[in-house]
């Protein structure tokens, strides 16, 4: 076996330097807690950036996927699987959206949403505009960044692509504005994400679904963070009187395994003709039989339930931690989906938490994410304010 110092010099040597990563090398998990090489114990409070919902090395999803695995691997969408048939079925019947499309991770989820509200655009009055938010995150690819109203991410990748406009989140007089007769569609994150964990009010997303009811535009709810059980509804769009025309999916749905969908409804699958889009991979067995796993096993634990009530213990928690400390500004989020804003930088703190045993998060600089696997309860809930309590020291 190789020592950590040999793992880290080459993955730094050779790896595309585009990560910055702990000098931690992790051997295994098991539900919420990791192990590096060296048998330390880690409390994961990031599964993997809101992806393990499910833990580390759950039974069922390592059979699942070690039994479709010695069946069939891969097919391509030329033909039909029974795995595919259950994992459309399971996620339509989840969601009450009519119609999937499964690729195999976030950003490509993100330009298939892309393409369909384009395509229904062109057959809708020639409309091709799309409208997201400020401080929004949509993925990397050139479409997703295009979307991305984040000039960080876009500025040396210029020319982003053309017919992205960004309204001030949360702004229903600059959304209206943005809205013109060129618009196909809003792309909105109900809670922004990396953005640093902030809320969209409901009288925003209202709007936008106004907005586009009205105009025959469709709305899209990039869900690839807040979607499946996290912030104790199934989706979080559940939480407002609103229903988006399409719903993009990735992270959780595999539990970590590779798999993103986009779902949409009949009025908007409608403007898609054969050859429209594909993917070589997307919907795979494999991934199917995960995603299948996952979303039957989280719906039998209602881990929706469990997010709601952890994440609101947690919420609690950190609200009295936030009278010791004053530098903790604002605690928000919905069910296990919560950030921490500091007003200084939440690097260090993260860094001290590792040291100490504790996987969290920083984004948006400020903001410490916390989104742990939902199978947590009470007692990893109080090991982690522990923790993170001594960090903050
Ligand atoms: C809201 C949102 N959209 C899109 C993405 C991109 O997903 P992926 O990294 O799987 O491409 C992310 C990733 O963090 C995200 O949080």
């Amino acid at each position: 076996m190789m020592k950590k110092e040999e793992i880290i010099s080459i993955v730094d040597k050779h790896y595309l330097p585009v990560f910055g990563r702990y000098d931690v090398v992790l051997d295994f998990g098991k539900n919420a807690e990791l192990y590096d090489i060296d048998g330390k114990r880690y409390l994961d409070f990031f599964a993997g950036i809101a992806v393990s919902i499910l833990g580390h090395n759950n039974p069922a999803l390592t059979q699942a996927i070690s039994e479709q695995a010695a069946k069939l691997i891969h097919c391509t969408n030329l033909f039909y699987t029974e795995i595919q048939a259950k994992t459309v079925e399971k996620l339509t019947q989840l969601s009450g959206f009519q119609r999937v499309f499964f690729s195999n991770s976030g950003t490509e989820s993100i330009e298939g949403a892309i393409k369909l509200a384009r395509k229904y655009g062109k057959k809708n009055g020639g409309k091709y505009k799309i409208i997201s938010a400020s401080n929004s995150f949509h993925g990397r690819t050139l479409g997703a960044l295009a979307a991305t109203g984040q000039t960080k991410y876009q500025k040396d990748f210029e020319p982003v692509i053309d017919g992205f406009e960004y309204a001030e989140f949360n702004d229903c007089a600059d959304l209206k504005n943005k809205f013109d007769d060129k618009t196909c569609a809003v792309l909105l994150e109900p809670i922004q994400g990396e953005g640093g964990i902030i809320p969209a009010d409901k009288e925003f997303l209202q709007t936008a679904a106004e907005l586009c009811e009205k105009n025959n535009a469709l709305l899209i709810f990039d869900e690839i963070q807040t979607g499946l059980f996290r912030t104790g509804k199934t989706f979080c769009f559940q939480h407002f009187e609103i229903k988006p025309d399409i719903m993009v999916l990735a992270k959780a749905l595999g539990g970590g395994f590779p798999i993103g969908a986009i779902l949409c409804n009949e009025k908007t699958a409608s403007a898609i003709d054969k050859g429209d889009h594909g993917s070589t991979f997307g919907g795979g067995p494999l991934a199917c039989a995960a995603a299948f796993c996952v979303l039957s096993k989280a719906q039998d634990l209602s881990l929706d339930r469990n997010s709601e009530k952890i994440g609101a213990y947690i919420m609690e928690k950190l609200n009295e931690l936030k009278k010791d400390f004053l530098f903790i500004k604002e605690v928000r989020g919905k069910g296990l989906l919560i950030g921490v804003e500091l007003t200084k930088e939440g690097g260090p703190i993260v860094k001290k938490a590792l040291e100490k045993g504790l996987i969290i998060n920083c984004t948006a600089s400020k903001v410490l994410r916390i989104c742990p696997p939902l199978i947590i309860g009470k007692k990893e809930a109080d090991e982690m304010i522990k923790i993170l309590k001594e960090a903050l020291i």
